[in-house]
């Protein structure tokens, strides 16, 4: 909801177990996936996230049949009598763009808005709008509007000039019903892109290669509905392995892949808790000031992700040390750093690098959160400063967290939603 906010006595450690749901960015194109395909098919673990929300009203739209029955969602295309996704709704997700490919492929035709989701950039698509004119689609950008004809797709070679996540699966959603042998070199690697594939590749699509270098989709006549359970959330993981570091405690996250994480955690391991790996699981333990990583580099997969950025930053305000942060992907994605300044954090920023010096404690203030992450990492900083923080604009974290409060609060935190 809109004026709803964090109410956060800083100061507890966190102790217990805490299970992570579905991964947002994995859903979302599978959920635009679902397009491609004939039949019902049923997805499980689906989180109340509301831009997966937002997208399920999208299908709704445009004719699909969409239920939720506790966490399953069951979706059907069949019925679609609507090509058009208006600027109401796409522009309250990023994910909206993603439904390009999906809808060209099965249709033929599509005209779309453009999209929204989080304020930390300019958010271009023209890799999307490149990538899908390489697969034959003839698009007219005018008045706001993405108009395309598919009626003469066809296979094609397309090398991203940056392996963008959402070009590169827009693009494989294009070439799954297209005839012909599709490769896209320079992808993006990230797991939500493997799950993507194994998703398609579950009803009947034929594409290899996604986590590599080059992805290969050979098109096929129709796909077939089918049950599926997209990855668990590694953004989501992350946000709680560095809580735990920054509160201190002893917490075990569960339904994990510890792997989606490497790069955290062999960057944090040591210097700001302990961390034990386990196959489904992890383990983090903290205690004592953490001492400052360094210098950190958002990159694309495998690299230390962006949508980890706030998080760390609201680390290392509180670390022993000073640590150098660039954010290489997005270029406004530092609006979490006046707010933290706020609670008597030390950072200094010149264009996309903020450079941080750790102080021994923040202080409790009213601050607001200006995107899914920035919000996160406000409330995280709240866990640990000193009196009352209250984080205003929460509706942004609901983009991304299900009830984090009270993720939060069963770990021991003193935190709770006000309206
Ligand atoms: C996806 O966004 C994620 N969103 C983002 O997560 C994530 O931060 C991002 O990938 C990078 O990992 C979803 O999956 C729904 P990109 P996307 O295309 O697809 C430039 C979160 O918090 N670019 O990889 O929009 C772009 O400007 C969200 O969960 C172009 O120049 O990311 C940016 O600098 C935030 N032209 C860079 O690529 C294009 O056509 C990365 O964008 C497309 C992108």
């Amino acid at each position: 909801m809109k004026d709803e906010k964090f109410l956060i006595n800083g100061g507890n450690k966190l102790f217990g177990e805490v299970v992570v749901d579905s991964s947002k960015n994995a859903y979302l194109p599978i959920l635009a996936g679902c397009v491609l395909s004939e039949g019902k098919i049923v997805l499980h673990k689906c989180p109340n996230f509301s831009d997966i929300n937002s997208m399920c009203d999208i299908l709704r739209y445009l004719g699909a049949k969409v239920e939720k029955i506790d966490d399953i969602l069951q979706i059907n295309c069949d019925y679609f009598d609507n090509f058009c996704i208006p600027t109401n709704l796409a522009s309250k997700v990023r994910s909206s763009i993603f439904m390009l490919g999906a809808i060209l492929g099965r249709f033929k035709k599509a005209k779309v808005a453009y999209p929204g989701g989080c304020e930390i950039g300019i958010r271009p698509i023209d890799l999307h709008i490149k990538g899908l004119k390489k697969l034959g689609v003839k698009i007219v950008e005018k008045h706001g509007y993405i108009y395309c004809d598919g009626s003469n797709m066809t296979a094609g070679t397309i090398v991203l000039d940056f392996a963008s996540v959402g070009a590169t699966e827009n693009i494989m959603m294009g070439a799954v019903l297209t005839k012909g042998t599709t490769k896209i070199y320079n992808p993006a690697k990230e797991p939500e892109i493997v799950d993507l594939q194994n998703f398609l590749n579950k009803l009947g699509a034929k594409i290899t290669g996604a986590g590599g270098d080059v992805i290969t989709i050979e098109g096929v006549e129709k796909l077939q509905g089918k049950e599926y359970t997209p990855i668990s959330d590694r953004i989501i993981a992350g946000t709680y392995i560095i809580a735990c570091a920054m509160c201190g405690g002893d917490i075990t996250i569960k339904n994990v892949n510890p792997n989606h994480n490497i790069a955290l955690i062999t960057k944090i391991d040591k210097y700001a808790c302990k961390i034990d790996c386990f196959d489904d699981k992890i383990r983090v333990i903290a205690d004592g000031r953490p001492k400052s990583l360094g210098r950190i580099e958002t990159q694309a997969y495998p690299g230390m992700p962006t949508d980890l950025q706030s998080q760390i930053l609201a680390l290392q305000t509180i670390s022993k040390g000073s640590c150098l942060i660039v954010e290489n992907l997005f270029e406004t994605r530092f609006k979490h750093v006046p707010e933290l300044i706020k609670m008597g954090a030390d950072i200094h920023l010149r264009d996309r690098i903020a450079f941080v010096t750790g102080k021994e404690k923040l202080y409790g203030a009213d601050v607001v959160g200006m995107d899914l992450r920035g919000t996160a990492s406000l409330t995280l900083a709240g866990l640990v400063a000193e009196g009352y923080t209250t984080v205003y604009n929460v509706h942004h974290l609901d983009r991304g967290y299900d009830c984090f409060e009270k993720a939060l609060q069963n770990l021991g935190a003193d935190i709770k939603r006000i309206s």
